[in-house]
């Protein structure tokens, strides 16, 4: 495959022109190295050319590594000697590039990104095109990488120290001004004059020699310089505490900076290679780029929609029930172009959701990232209403009324008696089962759940949730929709909880269990921080209360009798209910005190609730039980059926209750562990703890015969 052209023209100057044949994109790729090689020896050997610009056909100048590829490569087993090499052949070709003899623009005509910024780097000198979308920067730190092709080492020589950390460390991708002005590049102009501006560069004969290989070049002095021995400091701390040593991406920047620092270029770019093999051979990166990326650009462009189902585009949807999910439905889906019914059983409250938009679409104005034209165009889509007869031409309707059998059944069928015969009803109910709700309608394979997340314009995932009537076309369509919302859907069968609840529940019923098993409140909630979390379970259970936890115990216990198994935090759940009155801080009383809304420290009288044992766990043995009890219900959501592919386990985990992104979701998890050592600790804290965690039959299977959930 061709990836770029080559020409030198009557003045001398050659110009590479990146252009992957077929692709959007420019991408490092085998192909490219050997091309692109190939191209600088052929420069320099031509005594006719006395410079070279490199530059792109495509509107960016190039992307970095081909995630999907890279995780091709990743479940192939890639080994650190394998990653070691992919490393040091870009490097090769950029320390080619560079050492030339021939001074070299970039002439950055977009964006470049990764390992194509790095390449801008390894040229002597980078002009950019004054667009805001031409951005440039290393953001390997987002997928747990490092730039592993000189972009640690020579960032850092150009810009500075300190100021390249920044930029690597938060994944920072400046637009061209404000790179500028760091120093990421030498000059920005207008579209017309970036080849011009190339072209005068290397016709005023510059120095083709880079500051790192003239005699007498100094390397820094690492730690007995004070700046830098109080930035190492400072950034080891953050890092640290904002980690929690789970993503070893940031420290191992931090180390490739400044261990290289002090090193010759080309033993500087050797560490950067090992450091970089590490990272790529490692189980996080793999995590980060499988699941945050691959799998949820996928989710989004609908990858495990059903096939064969012509795609349906939507004109107008209605909303029923204006409240706190009902407002943000109709928030998003008006955002989307879409017009909105919103209706409620009176004016005011159906006004009151449409109120909900201003206030979203006034503070976006207010950030510059809408006209107020633009602002009141999606306000004016938004229709308040009592009246059903406004559904008559809705394509779509989604039911967010209080959360009761009997009320979502009434406005079922008032709706349905009005909406066109192809409408799909969508119930965004959280814990009532679809195929029961489905009763109450006269089409159910035309009814389907639609579980949205709150704050709705926040929270991009929705899970899809099939009834037992639910038909293919229905899910497929349902996905448009949601695709339309630009949220990203997952497929869920019928379960009490659905995916998400359910296995989120696990999480808090054991955070209360711990407490009753005499663990130290700090502890619990330590140890979920410890993991990534956002926060401990005892915080999260006081901000959204007990009752809902409680309610859901409850219901399920009338609808299945004795063949319902209590979770195990029921006594802990009760008591707080009834015997301490602590429902949680809408009370203002729960696991913490609280003051003026605020919390403060535990409850005092929680210790004599729940006494403490003598002997206390490890933070890593509660960190197990919390994060593993989660991967277990997955794992049964999957073997079950709830789940219709691992993936949507993965994305519905780290979208929907915010597991730790390091872990790639619950599933990935499992895999980060090991099947067979996954099983035999399930099997061993089984023996103290219950059977909440035997792992499951099918579990065992993959365990043996070593079956991954992802090829
Ligand atoms: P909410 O209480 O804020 O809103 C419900 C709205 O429905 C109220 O405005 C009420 O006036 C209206 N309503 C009630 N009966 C009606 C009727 N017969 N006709 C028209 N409108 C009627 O409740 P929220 O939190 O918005 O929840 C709505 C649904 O979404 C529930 O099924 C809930 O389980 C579900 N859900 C809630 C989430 C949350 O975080 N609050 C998350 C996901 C789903």
């Amino acid at each position: 495959m061709n990836t770029l052209h080559y020409g030198v023209d009557a003045e001398g100057i050659a110009t590479v022109t990146l252009d992957a044949a077929g692709k959007p994109m420019n991408v490092v790729s085998p192909e490219f190295i050997a091309q692109f090689s190939a191209a600088v020896d052929k420069a320099a050997r031509d005594s006719s050319v006395r410079g070279i610009i490199v530059t792109s056909a495509k509107p960016a100048f190039m992307a970095g590594a081909d995630l999907k590829h890279m995780l091709g490569m990743m479940q192939a087993g890639l080994t650190e000697r394998d990653a070691y090499v992919f490393s040091q052949t870009a490097q090769r070709m950029h320390r080619q590039l560079e050492t030339c003899g021939k001074p070299v623009v970039a002439a950055l005509n977009g964006l470049a990104l990764g390992g194509g910024y790095e390449l801008a780097l390894a040229c002597h000198y980078r002009v950019i095109v004054d667009d805001p979308k031409a951005i440039v920067g290393l953001p390997e730190v987002t997928v747990g990488l490092l730039p592993g092709s000189g972009g640690t080492q020579r960032m850092p020589r150009l810009i500075g120290l300190d100021e390249a950390l920044a930029v690597m460390l938060d994944g920072k991708t400046p637009a061209p001004a404000e790179a500028l002005r760091l120093g990421m590049v030498d000059a920005v102009v207008s579209p017309a004059e970036l080849l011009p501006t190339a072209r005068a560069w290397i016709l005023g004969s510059p120095d083709a020699v880079r500051p790192w290989d003239r005699k007498g070049y100094r390397a820094g002095r690492g730690l007995l310089d004070p700046a830098i021995a109080s930035t190492m400091a400072a950034r080891t701390a953050a890092i640290a505490s904002r980690t929690q040593h789970n993503d070893p991406a940031p420290i191992t920047i931090l180390s490739a900076v400044f261990e290289g620092s002090v090193l010759p270029i080309d033993k500087a770019l050797a560490l950067e290679s090992k450091l970089f093999a590490r990272l790529l051979a490692g189980p996080v990166a793999r995590n980060l780029i499988r699941t945050s990326f691959v799998h949820k650009n996928e989710a989004a462009k609908l990858a495990r929609r059903p096939e064969g189902v012509p795609g349906r585009s939507y004109r107008k949807v209605g909303v029923l029930g204006a409240g706190m999910m009902g407002s943000g439905i109709a928030c998003v889906a008006a955002q989307a172009g879409l017009d909105v019914v919103l209706l409620d059983s009176s004016i005011d409250l159906a006004r009151n959701g449409k109120a909900y938009s201003a206030k979203v679409l006034d503070k976006a104005v207010g950030r510059g990232q809408r006209t107020r034209e633009q602002a009141d165009t999606v306000l004016g889509r938004i229709v308040a209403t009592t009246d059903y007869a406004l559904l008559q031409d809705c394509d779509l309707v989604v039911e967010a009324v209080f959360e009761n059998t009997d009320i979502k059944a009434d406005v079922t069928r008032r709706a349905e008696a009005v909406l066109p015969q192809q409408a799909i009803f969508a119930s965004n109910t959280s814990t009532l089962p679809i195929s029961r709700l489905a009763q109450a309608s006269v089409r159910p394979d035309r009814f389907i759940g639609l579980h949205f997340f709150s704050p709705v314009d926040r929270m991009p995932l929705v899970e899809v949730i099939v009834g037992e009537r639910t038909s293919d076309r229905t899910l497929a369509e349902a996905m448009d929709f949601v695709a339309r919302l630009r949220m990203i859907p997952i497929g869920v069968n019928d379960s009490r909880g659905f995916y998400t609840s359910r296995v989120f529940q696990t999480f808090i019923h054991e955070g209360m269990k711990l407490l009753e098993d005499g663990v130290e409140p700090a502890l619990v909630e330590n140890a979920a921080k410890q993991s990534g979390l956002p926060v401990g379970p005892l915080a999260l259970i006081d901000e959204t209360t007990l009752e809902l936890p409680w309610k859901i115990v409850q219901e399920a216990i009338a609808a299945e009798g004795d063949g319902y198994r209590k979770p195990c935090s029921y006594e802990v759940m009760r008591r707080m209910i009834e015997e301490f009155e602590r429902p949680g801080r809408k009370y203002g009383k729960g696991f913490y005190e609280y003051r003026d809304g605020r919390r403060e420290g535990f409850w005092a009288g929680l210790s004599a609730a729940f006494p403490p044992a003598e002997r206390q766990p490890t933070i890593d043995e509660v960190r197990k039980r919390l994060l593993y009890i989660q991967a277990l219900e997955t794992a049964r959501c999957l073997e079950e059926g709830v789940l219709r592919h691992p993936a949507d386990g993965d994305i519905g985990a780290l979208l929907g209750w915010g597991f730790p992104a390091w872990t790639g979701g619950t599933l990935s998890l499992i895999e980060t562990i090991g099947l067979s050592r996954f099983v035999d600790e399930c099997e061993a804290m089984a023996a103290t703890l219950g059977p909440r965690f035997v792992p499951p039959g099918g579990l065992k299977d993959r365990a043996r015969s070593g079956r991954h959930f992802y090829a």
